[in-house]
């Protein structure tokens, strides 16, 4: 597996894979019909402090992951992030190398910590992922998310100091 910066000609391969993800509404709080420049331009756009990377699995772009300040002015030093793997990729360690390329390059840019602020409780295997690379659930925002299958759900948010 290769982690590297994106570059604008990754986005075609990226949107093949994360309008579904977005469509399904079961991962993002996102509105399901985003309109694909409006999701570019949110994920590729990252001029300094934030940066876009993406997993390249037998020569494929099969995931990605952006990383912004989760708040401005005196809230910036805390990254926020966002992960999209291609389902025909998961379970391949995807998710979890660019958890840790994500802490990593937060860390090398000067932030200080990480957050998460929508970690939906029935993605299991992602609240347990970011657990595992040292990610602690804050607080728990009950029924903060409508699952359009499973209704009102809790979602996570999640931090953790970087450079430990
Ligand atoms: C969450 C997501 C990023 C994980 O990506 P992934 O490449 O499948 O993750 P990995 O292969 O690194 O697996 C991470 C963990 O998930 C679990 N897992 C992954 N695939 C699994 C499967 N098919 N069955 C059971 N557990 C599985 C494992 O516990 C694994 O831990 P391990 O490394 O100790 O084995 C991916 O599912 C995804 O993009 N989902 C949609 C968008 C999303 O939810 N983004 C995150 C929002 S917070």
């Amino acid at each position: 597996m290769r982690i590297r910066d994106a570059e604008a000609g990754d986005w075609p391969a990226i949107w093949a894979f994360a309008q579904p993800i977005i469509a399904a509404g079961e991962t993002y709080p996102w509105e399901r019909d985003t309109p694909e420049e409006q999701a570019r331009s949110f994920w590729m756009d990252k001029e300094p402090p934030g940066a876009t990377l993406v997993a390249e699995l037998d020569g494929e772009v099969a995931g990605t992951v952006e990383i912004h300040p989760n708040q401005p002015g005196q809230g910036s030093h805390i990254a926020n992030a966002g992960f999209m793997v291609d389902p025909a990729f998961r379970g391949r360690g995807v998710g979890r190398a660019l958890g840790e390329a994500a802490i990593a390059r937060a860390a090398r840019d000067g932030f200080h910590a990480m957050q998460f602020n929508a970690v939906v409780e029935t993605n299991t295997q992602a609240v347990k992922l970011w657990h595992s690379l040292g990610f602690e659930t804050l607080a728990v925002v009950p029924e903060g998310f409508r699952h359009p299958v499973h209704g009102l759900v809790g979602m996570h948010i999640m931090y953790r100091v970087l450079g430990s």
